[in-house]
């Protein structure tokens, strides 16, 4: 079992395949990114590895991330891989939606459980300016996929951003309501390149709450109904739909963390909110490589992983790492 040092039970990866991504998300990347050479990421095979690696170790869960996870040459061969491994409860995949058309039948066969979507507008236009350059026709289509498919959970996932679309959460959850999903709110964290505008743009998930309990008939969701993860559950009475609120900020989660992430570098990161990281490409291509090494290494990481995030703390150094690189 993966026990960190505050007790906390670590069963959840989050598997970055890449930096990569075909939108610009004002709040996640520079406009004029550069994203790392192939050599410096990791090969599916060393992702399959790590991934195995962590399942043998006592890990349940595995999600998949990016930057764009389905652009990654080869993610239907990953999921195949990965949802064979025995010992492994929850596959999941969290998917700008773009290509998810394309691979929606093909994850549920590889028994992918759960997929989260981003969608922070229901304006054409708008999406296209919050993403840089996305297009929602082809997020609607990857919905409707991983409906049709028969994807077990699927969850809208909606950054808020003051002055940007927080006049469209009532529509956004009338949109998971008629399809049926769940979705999350969540607010923007500092990662990043940070301009004077973001603070003044940030929203509390609280004052949304108090918004949509006026449209919406919420009753909280039992913890045992939930993934142990950050968001916190209300469910739409009469639905079948939940609406989370992940809040680093209004609600700190650090006590039941219960994941670690690897980067597209093959860094284990032990927190999302600190630097604390351990290199696992260069044991992985070390000489006389074998697994025992690899699981004495992500072991022995876990005596550093920090206590809380301190994204909120202004005697904190800022994060400069931007979140595509990191696996969200
Ligand atoms: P579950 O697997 O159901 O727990 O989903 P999730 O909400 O963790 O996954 P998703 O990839 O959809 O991430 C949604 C948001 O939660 C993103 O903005 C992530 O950056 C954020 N998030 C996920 N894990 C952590 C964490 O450990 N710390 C912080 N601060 N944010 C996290
Ligand atoms: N703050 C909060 N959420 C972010 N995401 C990307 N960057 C940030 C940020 N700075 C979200 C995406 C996606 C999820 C993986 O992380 O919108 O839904
Ligand atoms: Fe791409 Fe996701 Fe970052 Fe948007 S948030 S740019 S979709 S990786």
């Amino acid at each position: 079992m993966l026990i960190d040092p505050f007790g906390r039970n670590i069963t959840y990866l989050r598997l970055s395949v890449t930096d990569r991504c075909d939108f610009r998300c004002v709040y996640c990347m520079a406009e004029d990114m550069t994203f790392l050479p192939r050599r410096d990421i990791l090969s599916l095979e060393e992702l399959s590895e790590i991934a195995a690696t962590f399942i043998e170790l006592g890990g349940k869960k595995i999600r998949l991330t990016g930057g764009e996870p389905l652009i990654r040459n080869g993610i239907d061969r990953l999921t195949r891989d990965i949802g064979s491994l025995p010992g492994l409860s929850e596959l999941a995949i969290t998917t700008n939606g773009s290509q998810l058309h394309k691979y929606a039948a093909k994850f549920k066969q590889d028994g992918v459980k759960s997929i989260n979507i981003s969608i922070d507008s229901l304006q054409a236009d708008r999406f296209r300016q919050l993403t840089r350059t996305g297009d929602l026709e082809l997020v609607y289509r990857g919905i409707d996929a991983a409906l049709e498919a028969g994807i077990e959970r699927i969850r809208l996932n909606s950054v808020i951003i003051k002055g940007h679309n927080d006049d469209e959460i009532e529509p956004l959850v009338e949109f998971a309501l008629n399809k049926g999903v769940d979705i999350a709110f969540i607010e923007e964290m500092p990662l990043g390149v940070m301009e004077p505008e973001r603070d003044r743009r940030w929203l509390s998930n609280e004052a949304l709450f108090e918004r949509l309990s006026k449209r919406f008939d919420f009753a909280p969701c039992e913890q045992s109904d939930v993934t142990n993860g950050p968001a916190r559950y209300q469910s739409v009475k009469g639905s079948n739909t939940r609406i989370g609120f992940i809040s680093p900020h209004t609600n700190n989660f650090c006590g039941s963390c219960n994941r670690i992430r690897i980067t597209v570098e093959g860094r284990l990161l032990l927190c999302l909110g600190n630097e604390h990281s351990v290199d696992l490409r260069g044991v992985l291509r070390g000489p006389n490589y074998a697994r025992s090494t690899l699981k004495k290494v992500m072991t022995d990481a876990l005596q550093i992983k920090p206590e809380r995030h301190h994204f909120y703390d202004p005697n904190a150094p800022q994060i400069v790492r931007f979140m595509n690189a990191t696996g969200g």
